[in-house]
């Protein structure tokens, strides 16, 4: 589907939130599904979570780590972009019986954006934890954002520099929330260390270097508890104990 880029801008140091239109698109994506978007003269399509969408449109949420999102990140308004939307299994709200954590680190914050809507209109208590290294990496617009839609958002850096000092494990400690599911996407190790700090179920999505997007090449395949799963179709999101760490 052809989207046209209708914003696209810095949110913090180092990340930008894009959104794109499409009267195509119905804006039916899932906390934890993706996009798969065709950068040109790149052969490999990049793939981000979508942080929200609605009718004709969707947003993501991206950090500059290499050449393709470095150029994404300098794409004007008009710009036309070839994108595969909706793909992979998102988040299953329904494993959350009255309050969820979610827990986010760095980029892992774009598909809790929109998790934090489902699960909030579905009246849940949700908590959002984000880990960030320094202040400056905070977007804060987003985490208003998150708070509007009816999520209480606690913060952790690495420096101090805002909110807990520490891990998001950190944070969870110092608040105490009690919770009985939670979700999480980020790092792979501050979500090793959420299921070692957790003990109630939960669900991570994970990343994996893509070719299709689409289940057909198992390019993606990781080793799980049940076997080699594709995480563009099988996931990106799987329960806890599924991962192998
Ligand atoms: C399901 C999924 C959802 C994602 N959601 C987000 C998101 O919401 N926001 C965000 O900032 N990032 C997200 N990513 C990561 C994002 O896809 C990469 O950062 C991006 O593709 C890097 O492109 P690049 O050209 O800038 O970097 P490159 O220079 O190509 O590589 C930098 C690093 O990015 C990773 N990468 C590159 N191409 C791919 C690919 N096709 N598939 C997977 N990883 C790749 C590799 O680990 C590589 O080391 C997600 C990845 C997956 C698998
Ligand atoms: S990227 Fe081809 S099967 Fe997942």
């Amino acid at each position: 589907m052809i989207f046209t880029v209708t914003s696209n801008g810095q949110a913090a140091s180092g990340t930008f939130r894009m959104v794109l239109s499409s009267p195509e698109y119905h804006g039916s994506a899932r906390g934890g599904q993706f996009a798969y978007i065709l950068l040109p003269g790149y052969y490999l399509r990049r793939p981000f979570a979508i942080s929200d969408c609605g009718e004709g449109w969707l947003e993501i949420i991206y950090c500059t780590v290499g050449n393709g999102t470095r150029e994404l990140s300098g794409m004007a308004p008009g710009t036309r972009l070839d994108v595969l939307a909706d793909l992979g299994h998102g988040f299953d709200i329904r494993a959350t019986k009255d309050a969820a954590v979610l827990f986010g680190g760095g980029a892992g914050i774009a598909p809790l954006k929109l998790l934090a809507r489902e699960l909030a209109a579905a009246g849940k208590k949700v908590t959002a934890i984000f880990g960030f290294n320094r202040a400056v990496d905070i977007p804060e617009a987003i985490m208003d954002e998150i708070r509007s839609s009816g999520a209480e958002v606690l913060i952790a850096t690495m420096d101090g520099s805002a909110g807990t000092k520490g891990f998001v494990t950190d944070a969870l400690r110092e608040h105490g929330c009690s919770f009985d599911y939670w979700y999480s996407c980020g790092p792979l190790p501050m979500m090793k260390a959420v299921c070692k700090a957790v003990d109630c179920g939960g669900q991570v999505s994970m990343e994996a270097r893509m070719g299709c997007g689409t289940g057909i090449c198992y390019g993606c395949s990781i080793m799980t508890a049940k076997g080699a799963r594709r995480v563009c179709k099988d996931g990106p999101v799987f329960d806890r104990e599924d991962i192998i760490w």
